[in-house]
């Protein structure tokens, strides 16, 4: 059905097609026989990594989490050497990239969960009880490190599901945010949840983008009901949505 081939198109586009970021150079999860205990190990870092990366891109371009990200992970590989770190420290590696309680909180959710054992929680609701982790860090985490099938939705994925549907959405309107969580729990694929959900943001962050949207080379023109639109009547943009 549709929304399958949807998912698939995404995916595909998405392995031919995504940026090769540091946070995205973690060993997925299992191929066979590796030791059970170093799997483990390799998921929870990767958790780590998806923390930290969220957290600096919901207020900085991805271009300059970049280094920010690469020095922070230098410093800090695991939850537990951060957990060891002084909050001076912390702001300091923090320094430019603003809001500093987002860094406070990344490091005050490191100690609480060293303190209470040392596993970063493995599913969503779990996650949220962490201070100051939210709706879409829980479901970043949780899908792109632990392979939960919950959505993660944010500006990029509001616009590429408005425009899929041309339903018009502010994203800046928190119940129309909460709607667009019920459709992107629909769509994500439950096999690959953390590439489905990335593929979307990467869709809207390079391809669906708010002003000249390149809709030719789009995996989902086929599916996209604001361009079969314009197509029709040449009065409205895809632009519009
Ligand atoms: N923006 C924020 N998080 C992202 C991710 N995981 N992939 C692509 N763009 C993003």
């Amino acid at each position: 059905d549709e929304i399958h081939k949807l998912r698939l198109a995404l995916l595909e586009w998405y392995d031919n097609n995504h940026r090769n970021l540091p946070w995205r150079t973690f060993k997925n999860a299992s191929n066979g026989d590796d030791e059970e205990e170093e799997e483990d190990e390799e998921v929870q870092r990767r958790a780590y990594g998806v923390w930290v990366s969220e957290v600096m891109l919901q207020q900085t371009r991805v271009q300059t989490v970049i280094a920010y990200y690469n020095r922070w992970m230098n410093k800090w590989p695991t939850i537990h050497h951060l957990a060891q770190a002084s909050l001076e420290e912390v702001n300091e590696m923090w320094a430019g990239l603003g809001y500093y309680r987002r860094a406070r909180f990344l490091f005050e959710g490191a100690k609480k969960i060293v303190a209470e054992g040392g596993r970063i929680p493995k599913t969503a609701s779990m996650l949220l009880k962490i201070p100051g982790i939210g709706e879409y860090t829980a479901g970043a985490i949780a899908s792109i490190a632990f392979n939960e099938a919950v959505p993660v939705v944010d500006g990029n994925v509001v616009r590429v599901i408005a425009r899929l549907r041309a339903v018009s959405a502010n994203p800046k309107d928190s119940a129309t945010v909460k709607r667009f969580w019920k459709v992107a729990a629909q769509l994500v694929d439950p096999l690959r949840p953390g590439d489905l959900n990335q593929s979307l943001m990467e869709l809207g962050a390079t391809v669906c983008t708010p002003l000249n949207p390149s809709c030719s080379s789009c995996p989902a023109s086929e599916f996209c009901k604001a361009l079969s639109i314009s197509k029709e009547d040449t009065s409205v943009a895809v632009t519009d949505y």
